[in-house]
């Protein structure tokens, strides 16, 4: 059967969706508010794709820009976040095929590097590794060392870029670095 899932960048009319999808997808407001956040902040850049199904939005994913510290100067980097399927729809494929074209859809934007918190299981099957086996050091000490993870793109230099990732003010304002204790 033809699919009949497409995959394109987000525009201005899909922002109410992308969120619907987020807050569902993390089951609450907290994310759904990082994004709210992350739209109106320095670090947003318009860099989003939307997976479609029959008219209707089932995933989203965000690209946002943060820095990396390294030791000769500070570059533009992506942070990936967030990245949501509709529950309904969650492991049935869409969600690494909306990674996977857009990475391939920012290998034309000559970006060095994409970083992100996640689970290895999911995004090292489609090119993320550890940070630190590029020389890359997380921006908290609460993010497990397998979740910090990137991504190479056509603008990445091995020897000038290592260093520390650098988010942007609005990811602390959400208190949304890494793991906190149970409470
Ligand atoms: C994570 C998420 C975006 C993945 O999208 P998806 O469409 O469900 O993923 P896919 O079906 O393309 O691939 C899933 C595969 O990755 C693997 N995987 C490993 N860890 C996973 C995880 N934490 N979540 C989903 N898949 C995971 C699965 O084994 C699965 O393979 P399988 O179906 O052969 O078992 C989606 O499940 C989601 O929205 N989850 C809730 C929100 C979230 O956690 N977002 C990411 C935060 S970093």
């Amino acid at each position: 059967m033809k699919s009949t899932l497409s995959i394109r960048p987000e525009t201005p009319d899909d922002a109410e969706d992308v969120r619907r999808v987020v807050a569902g997808a993390f089951g609450g407001e907290r994310v759904a508010a990082l994004l709210d956040g992350l739209r109106e902040s320095v670090a947003w850049l318009g860099l989003g794709y939307v997976a479609e199904e029959r008219g209707a939005v089932c995933g989203a994913v965000c690209y946002t820009r943060a820095w990396l510290d390294a030791p000769t100067r500070l570059y533009e980097v992506l942070v990936l976040s967030p990245m949501a399927v509709v529950l309904e729809r969650q492991r049935t494929g869409i969600g690494s095929q909306l990674l996977d074209e857009s990475l391939r859809l920012l290998r034309e934007r000559e970006e060095p590097l994409v970083f992100l918190e996640g689970d290895p299981g999911f995004y090292s099957r489609l090119g993320f590794v550890a940070g630190a086996e590029l020389g890359f050091t997380p921006p908290s000490v609460r993010i497990p060392s397998h979740a910090f993870q990137v991504a190479v793109l056509p603008g990445y230099d091995r020897a000038s870029m290592s260093g520390a990732l650098v988010y942007p003010d609005v990811f602390w304002r959400h208190d949304s670095v890494g793991l906190r204790p149970e409470v």
